[in-house]
């Protein structure tokens, strides 16, 4: 498509390109002829003898400068360019817009290239279609083809890891929103994806409200909040967000709507990020294929499909269940029964995962007790801390190692007295 909408500069071209062809020739018929006004013959002074032109300059007294012609080799090369410039123009686009005798284009030289390549590896394609995509994503030359795949496709949003990015699902993780079997990763690439959560601010009814839903949300994870809160924010959760989310809150593939007890975050965990998820949704408006998954049914087809599919299956739900590529908990709750500072054996559990975690990784383990405010003030203090130590020899015992445990000043809860709130220690990974 040309973005001219009159003829005028096509022809201003063709115009342009033809005079300078044509005015080259005339430089070059002249050029050969001219002889010099005011020019003299010298007698055989010129090469074997014979009579040569002068241009009538004379230089230091006695030096005559020739007329020679150009040389013959030299004329003929000038000649050759001019006649396949020509040529060139008729068989190939370059006069304004005609295309040419051959009708040659550079998008059709790439898609006779690209036939040309997928003609040759079709037969390697179909065998590989035929096969079951596991075997194909154990096969390391299918994996290196459906890596190229990734890349060139692929990338831009998921990132050349597949690790994902604010809105765009990692996809090494064994966390799935529509699911990781074979069958519905295909689907998902050949269709497209498109999860949309509603603007809920108006259901729930109120900032007070929303703050509670949030804060359920962060219990469902385990991640630090006000326990009286997430009470309230529960009745919420399972009226409006539920539905979805599942009243347990691992989530509904079928919707693409995420499991929110595990630790992976399409968006973030902080409050700001949730309550404008719960404000303004998710993709309620989006343009499918910018912040959402684009079908690639046409584009790749189903060969090519099944190829990044088998790659993307080997790198997320078919990788090995190394240590490192589960949902590492990053905090955990201890909770003390009343006036006793030892570690009971669930959360001995609980804290020996914790520490697994942070052995594998990176960071420290940050211990924080909680206490109320009934009583002395001393003797919950001194509790406190007894059972943050109880906590820190718990992880000790588990491996970590001293330096990277750092334990905090006790705290006071605003939990009634005698809630387990405040019979509580973390321990928070950061
Ligand atoms: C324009 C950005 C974009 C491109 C390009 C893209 N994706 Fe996605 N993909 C997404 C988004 C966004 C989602 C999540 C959709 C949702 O939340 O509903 C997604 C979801 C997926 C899922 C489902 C993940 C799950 O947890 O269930 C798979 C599988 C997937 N993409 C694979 C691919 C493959 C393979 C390609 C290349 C052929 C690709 N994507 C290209 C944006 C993209
Ligand atoms: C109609 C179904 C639906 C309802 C109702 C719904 N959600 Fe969602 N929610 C989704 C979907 C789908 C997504 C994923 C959006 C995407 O892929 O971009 C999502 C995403 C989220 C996320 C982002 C998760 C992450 O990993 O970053 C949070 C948090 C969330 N919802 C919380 C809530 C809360 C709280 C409520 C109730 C107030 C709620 N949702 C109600 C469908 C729903």
């Amino acid at each position: 498509m040309s973005d001219f909408t009159s003829n005028f500069w096509n022809w201003y071209i063709i115009g342009l390109t033809l005079a300078s062809i044509a005015f080259c020739a005339w430089l070059l018929v002249s050029m050969a002829k001219t002889t010099v006004m005011g020019g003299t013959k010298v007698p055989a002074a010129g090469p074997g003898g014979k009579e040569v032109e002068t241009t009538g300059h004379t230089w230091d007294g006695d030096l005559a400068e020739f007329n020679n012609p150009l040389p013959r080799w030299w004329m003929w090369l000038f000649w050759i360019t001019i006649f396949f410039s020509l040529g060139y123009l008729l068989l190939y686009p370059g006069l304004g817009k005609l295309p040419g005798m051959l009708q040659w284009s550079t998008a059709g030289a790439y898609a006779k290239e690209s036939a040309a390549m997928d003609a040759k590896v079709k037969p390697l394609y179909d065998k590989y279609l035929t096969m079951d995509l596991k075997q194909v994503s154990a096969d390391a030359a299918a994996r290196g083809m459906g890596e190229r795949i990734f890349l060139n496709h692929c990338a831009q949003c998921h990132g050349s890891d597949a690790g994902g990015a604010r809105g765009f699902p990692s996809l090494r993780d064994a966390d799935w929103l529509y699911g990781g079997a074979p069958e519905t990763i295909k689907e998902s690439v050949a269709n497209g994806r498109m999860g949309v959560m509603p603007a809920l601010g108006a259901a729930l009814g109120g900032a007070d409200n929303i703050k509670n839903v949030v804060a359920y949300v962060h219990s469902l994870s385990g991640l630090p909040h006000d326990g009286t809160k997430a009470q309230l924010g529960r009745v919420q959760y399972e009226t409006v967000c539920a539905a979805c989310h599942g009243v347990d809150g691992k989530g509904n593939q079928a919707l693409g709507a995420p499991n929110l007890t595990d630790r992976i975050w399409l968006y973030g965990s902080s409050e700001a990020v949730i309550t404008e998820g719960i404000m303004k949704g998710r993709n309620v408006s989006a343009t499918p294929g910018t912040t959402t998954m684009p079908a690639f049914k046409d584009q790749l087809g189903p060969a090519k499909i099944h190829l990044v599919a088998a790659y993307v299956w080997g790198l997320g739900a078919g990788a090995q269940p190394a240590a490192g590529a589960l949902p590492a908990p990053a905090a955990a709750k201890v909770y003390f029964d009343t006036g006793k500072a030892d570690v009971t054996a669930e959360a001995t559990k609980a804290l020996t995962d914790l520490a697994a975690a942070a052995k594998a990784g990176s960071g420290t383990l940050s211990i924080t007790g909680f206490h109320d405010a009934t009583g002395s003030l001393q003797a919950n203090q001194d509790l406190a801390k007894q059972r943050a130590f109880s906590v820190r020899d718990t992880l000790k015992a588990a491996g970590v190692p001293e330096d990277r445990i750092e334990l905090k000043k006790p705290e006071q809860t605003t939990g009634t007295g005698g809630d387990a709130e405040a019979r509580r220690v973390e321990v928070t990974l950061r």
